[in-house]
């Protein structure tokens, strides 16, 4: 038995999984092909992902791969109603609802954790962390997951330094057909198309603060100058720093850049980013958002005790008054900005991470017994085989190396 919001919004949510499916060539090329070979016949799969089209839509591919689904959300406010209740159509199980409260989000990892999976996949951690703490006695029988951020495998390596990964995982974000593309180009565009669509507010001329340098936070600034913006980069690690100043951006400490920001956005993993002593020293209308995967970058407690509260004036935007009358307007809550104020990242990037899960799953079950419980990389080949069926979707033909020049490269003796 499901646990949705509305059955009856089942069409709108396929229309929408309709649309990215055909966006997304390289999952239908394996949708087509794992329908026939059944590559997860009888198998049980829980899914906690960012519950929208693309998500939705890979979940289908997966049913149709043979496999029994649970869905449910890995976040509170990326979980799109409409979606959930289409995949609840097709015959899956799905657990999760927009705006969730903690003890709802907790109830619908438990339930999928009841569903007794032996794959799963995670975006963040929180399923496999849960399972470890609550659920012991099912781990023998997991024969592995994968998980689709950086923010989830720095939880997952403490798991297992820690000694007490119980299965092995794949670290599909260290690929480089998903980092290179969906935490670059995904992350910097739908961080904009969240922040836009939020605010309906310019960005040309505006002055960006970008915290963080990672591949999130490059994409984010990228596509902050493409827009016009000023941008500053602020970040902590020396070689990154030097990075975004030959990259062109300006950088500086954050207290400095604190008030010259019109747009913040942190892109770090890590908590309290922004925080009092930044929001003292803001601009009036300073726009505050996130696009790390947790809601603990912008320190809301701090935010609340500076202003006594916030008052919602826009779908997404709360407005948070400081005693000198100066506001500062919070986007979604201070979640991911993309997820919560969008749809995600668009449909042609989630391909490549999407087709990796797929193909990953598929890989430890096909080395079932023999992978160690540890958080394992996606071998080479299949990346490679997913950029290769990216570049033949889109018509891109590439050259190859001669024999010739194979030897050339292979040999070291001096002439
Ligand atoms: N859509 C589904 N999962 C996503 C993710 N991790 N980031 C952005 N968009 C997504």
């Amino acid at each position: 038995m499901s646990s949705i919001r509305e059955r009856s919004l089942a069409p709108q949510g396929k229309e929408k999984m309709d649309w990215v499916r055909e966006h997304m060539p390289v999952l239908k090329g394996l949708e087509e092909s794992f329908r026939k070979s059944t590559p997860f016949r009888g198998l049980r799969i829980a899914v906690c992902l960012h519950l929208e089209a693309k998500t939705a839509y890979m979940c289908r591919v997966l049913k149709e791969a043979g496999a029994g689904v649970v869905v449910t959300g890995s976040n509170p406010l990326s979980t799109q109603d409409d979606v959930a209740s289409a995949l609840v159509e097709e015959g899956l199980e799905v657990h999760a609802w927009y705006n969730a409260t903690r003890e709802e989000y907790r109830e619908h990892l438990e339930k999928a954790a009841n569903f007794s999976p032996e794959l799963l996949i995670d975006d963040g951690g929180d399923l496999v962390s849960f399972i470890h703490t609550k659920y012991r006695e099912q781990l023998p029988r997991i024969i592995g997951g994968s998980e689709e951020t950086t923010t989830g495998l720095i939880r997952l390596r403490a798991m297992e330094k820690e000694g007490v990964l119980g299965f092995p995982v794949m670290a599909v974000n260290d690929a480089l057909c998903k980092h290179l593309f969906d935490n670059r180009y995904g992350t910097g565009q739908s961080t904009w198309d969240g922040i836009m669509r939020a605010t309906n507010l310019i960005v040309a001329g505006k002055d960006v603060v970008v915290i963080g340098y990672g591949w999130c936070g490059k994409g984010v600034a990228m596509r902050a100058r493409g827009l016009g913006a000023r941008v500053i980069v602020c970040e902590v690690d020396p070689i990154k720093s030097l990075e975004a100043h030959m990259d062109g951006f300006e950088v500086m400490p954050l207290q400095k850049a604190a008030s010259a920001g019109d747009f913040f956005v942190t892109v770090t993993g890590c908590s309290k980013v922004l925080t009092r002593e930044h929001f003292e020293a803001m601009k009036d209308q300073a726009v505050l958002s996130n696009a790390g995967h947790f809601d603990v970058e912008i320190d809301k407690e701090a935010l609340v005790a500076l202003s006594g509260g916030y008052r919602r004036v826009r779908k997404d935007v709360d407005a948070y008054a400081l005693p000198d009358g100066r506001r500062l307007y919070l986007l979604g809550e201070g979640r991911l900005v993309n997820l919560a104020a969008a749809d995600g990242h668009p449909a042609e990037i989630m391909d490549m991470s999407f087709a990796l899960q797929v193909l990953a799953l598929k890989y430890l079950l096909d080395n079932r017994g023999e992978l160690a419980n540890r958080v394992l990389p996606v071998p080479q080949d299949l990346d490679s085989e997913v950029a290769k069926l990216k570049l033949k979707a889109m018509n891109i033909e590439i050259d190859r190396l001669t024999d010739e020049q194979k030897a050339y490269l292979d040999s070291w003796e001096i002439d």
